[in-house]
Parts: C-alpha cells; structure tokens; sequence
C-alpha cells in the first residue's frame, strides 16, 4: 500500500470533498466504528445524515448554548471551584458526556455522581476503540474493552433510553401528547425513523455510543487546548487580559485559534472507492491510502502567515478559509458538532447579544472567571496512552 500525504490546504480541501475517496482512518476501530455515520458512504451516509441533522440545528444550539449548558456547567464547576482545584482533562470530561448525552439522546435519571463516573468510564474506553489507530496499547486488549463497555452501557444506559422514548413515540401518535413534548435527540429521531433507515439494534447501540464519545473527547481536549494556549496568552500579553474577559467575540476568536493549532486528529485518511486524480495531478488508485494532514495544513504560512505556527488571536484570516482551519472537516463529513462547539463564525457586523459564541468559549470563560491557572507544585503532563498530541493531566488551582 501506497500512502499519498497531502499537507497543503487546499489540496486537502479538495480531498475530503471528493466523492470516490471514503473515511478509512476508522477501519481499525470497528469494534465501535463499523456503519456509524462517520464511516458510511454515499448514499447510505447521505439519507442517515439527513436524518441526524435534524437534531443539529442552529437556533437550537443557541437555545442550548444560553438556556441549558450554564446549569450543566455551574453544577460541575462550582463544587471544585470551592475546592480549590482539579485536573482540566477529568473536568473537561465530565462536563461534555452531558453535552453529548443529551445530544446523543442518553438518559441520566438519577442525575447522581456514581451514573456519570459510570457514563464516563464507558465513553473514554469507546473513545480508546474509535482512535484504535493511534493507540500505543495492546489493540486486541483495548477491543475486548470496548465490547463489554458496549453490552454493559446497552443494559444500562440504552435500552432504559429506548424505552421511555418508544412510550413517548406511541403517546405522540395516539395524539396525548405533541411532537413539541418530544427529545430533541440523536435517538429519538432515529427510533422514529421517518425516512426509514435500516437500522438493527447493535448499529444504533454503536451509533449512539459513538456519538457520546465523538463528541466529548475532541470537545474536552479541545477545551485544555484552549486553556492552555489562551492562558498562556493572557501572561505573555497582559494588554489583551481585559478584551478576552469581556468581548465574547475576541473569546471566541481565541478559542478558534486554538482550534486551528489543535486538530482533534492530526490527520483525515480516505482510500479511493476507483481511480481517482488528486488536485495537483497524483494519480490515487484503491489500494493507496490517501492521508490528510490537517495539522500541517493548518499551520501553512502562506495562508496563515509566518507565525502560523504559534497562537496569535490578532491573525487576519484570508477569504475563503475557516478561522479554525480543517480542524471540523469539510465536505459531506463536515462535524455536525461544528457550531456547537465553535459557534458560528462571525461575519461582518454581528449582535453580540444574539450571537452563539460555542461551548468551548462558554467554558473557558467559565473557568478563566473562577481564575483557574495552572500551578508550577504539579505540572501538566502529556498524554502517554496515545499518539495523538493532547493532554494527559492539566492540574490547575482557583481563586
Ligand atoms: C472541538 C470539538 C470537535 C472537533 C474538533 C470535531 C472534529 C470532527 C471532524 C474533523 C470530523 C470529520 C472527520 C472526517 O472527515 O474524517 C467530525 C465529524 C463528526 N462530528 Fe465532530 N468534532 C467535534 C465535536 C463534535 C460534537 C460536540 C459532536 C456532537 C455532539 C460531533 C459530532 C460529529 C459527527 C456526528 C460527525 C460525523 C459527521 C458525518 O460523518 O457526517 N463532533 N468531527
């Protein structure tokens, strides 16, 4: 096999929006990846998309972003705020399985300390099956992990969710209750399965433990990122201390930057469905993995400038490019969690009042508020477990 790099970023931008190259980075991970959205392809990827998407709408985001998401986060923040620290990773973690279960459509009845330790053991060790490829353990052990994590979450988890959603699908078609008393959910739409989409049940388990895990494992490492480098900013450049405390926008614009120099994956891999010709004329053929690499490609000077290498909030963005890069895809895979996370990008002149400003700005915020800072007595350290550059530990102190 033949791997073909592409690292210039608008070769990378035609890659993923070509039709005959297909997701292959996940093919490792099967055990949690096999037909979930993410690792479909063309029409079954488009009809199953379509049907998520309804969960994925705008204004809803804002609705969450302002209305839902702050409770979360008081209840997690605030009893370790009053105990003076934590470990940025664990909270980052603990913050976004309800970011995500909620999306994905995960009850939590008890609401209690013990369910979400239980919840997020489940959802790192789904996330350790969906990043197979870059794992530095055992694989066959890390799988073994990974199936009982599945059937365990499916008795626990699942099936009580199925349930309470099937009897408020049988009460809405009866006509007791409307549409509007309904989840706004991953598994509600799928359980109600208007465009009917063949689904058996241990690929809608699968679909929705990935969805738990996709999206709260690139928003918490996303949110150390963040910290990290926005932090670290503040110290180097104290002029600027003020605007990022009190313009949401300027935030926002931080947390962007931050999300360009950290990719949740460094890399995208495709393999050609035919003979396919790259732009720039490189002959692809099936047998070729075609890699990605949205980390470099994020970092070319000649779009981002000589310094594109390092955090600098004050960048100008050239048209026709994302502030963040590659770093949510594009193309028919483009993160469905992208305006969540991110918001929505400002363009022109915006309402500040009305704007969504995304939960990784909602969260650094939070924590730069209760002062958190990292604390020289217990250094961050890298992660060990895998190849992906991201976080181990980021103890930090408040007040
Ligand atoms: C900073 C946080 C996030 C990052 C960096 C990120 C990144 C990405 C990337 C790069 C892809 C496309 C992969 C490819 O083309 O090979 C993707 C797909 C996806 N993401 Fe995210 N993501 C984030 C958060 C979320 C959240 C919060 C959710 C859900 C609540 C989510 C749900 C999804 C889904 C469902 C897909 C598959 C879309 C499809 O295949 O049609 N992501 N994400």
């Amino acid at each position: 096999m033949t791997t073909i790099r592409i690292d210039r970023i608008d070769d990378a931008l035609a890659a993923l929006r070509e039709p005959n190259l297909a997701q292959s980075l996940y093919d490792e991970g099967k055990v949690i990846m096999d037909k979930v959205l993410l690792t479909l392809h063309g029409d079954e990827h488009r009809v199953r998309r379509m049907l998520e998407f309804r969960v994925f709408r705008r204004s809803f985001f804002r609705y969450y972003e302002t209305e839902v998401f702050p409770r979360a986060l008081d209840d997690v923040l605030t009893p370790l705020v009053a105990r003076g620290g934590c470990d940025l990773v664990e909270f980052g973690h603990r913050i976004t399985v309800n970011l995500t279960a909620d999306f994905a459509g995960v009850d939590r009845p008890l609401r209690s300390v013990d369910e979400t330790e239980t919840l997020l053991r489940f959802v790192k060790t789904f996330g350790d099956g969906a990043t197979l490829v870059h794992s530095t353990r055992d694989k066959d052990v890390v799988r073994a992990e990974v199936r009982a994590a599945l059937a365990d979450f499916e008795t626990r988890f699942l099936n009580p969710s199925i349930a309470r959603r099937m009897a408020l699908l049988t009460q809405c078609s009866q006509g007791t209750i409307d549409d509007a008393a309904l989840p706004r959910d991953v598994l509600t739409v799928l359980l109600q399965n208007e465009d009917k989409v063949e689904l058996p049940p241990d690929v809608l388990c699968r679909e929705i433990a990935f969805y738990l895990q996709a999206g709260s494992h690139s928003t918490a490492t996303a949110t150390v990122h963040a910290f990290h480098e926005i932090h670290a900013w503040m110290q180097s450049n104290p002029e600027d201390r003020s605007r990022i405390m009190d313009d949401p926008l300027f935030m926002q614009r931080c947390v962007h930057e931050s999300l360009r120099l950290h990719p949740a994956s460094p890399v995208s891999w495709r393999k050609p469905l035919c003979p396919v010709t790259l732009r720039g004329g490189i002959e692809a053929v099936p047998s070729d993995r075609v890699e990605i690499d949205l980390y470099t490609a994020n970092r070319q000077v000649d779009v981002y400038g000589e310094d594109a290498a390092r955090f600098n909030p004050h960048r100008s963005i050239p048209a026709g490019h994302e502030p963040f890069g590659l770093t949510f895809g594009t193309g028919v895979h483009t993160c469905l969690g992208r305006d969540l996370d991110g918001g929505v990008v400002p363009r022109g002149v915006v309402d500040p009042s009305a704007h969504q400003y995304g939960i990784i700005a909602l969260l650094i915020k939070a924590l730069l508020a209760a002062n958190a800072r990292p604390t020289s007595a217990d250094p961050a350290s890298a992660a060990t477990h895998t190849a992906r550059p991201m976080w181990g530990r980021y103890p930090v102190v408040f007040g």
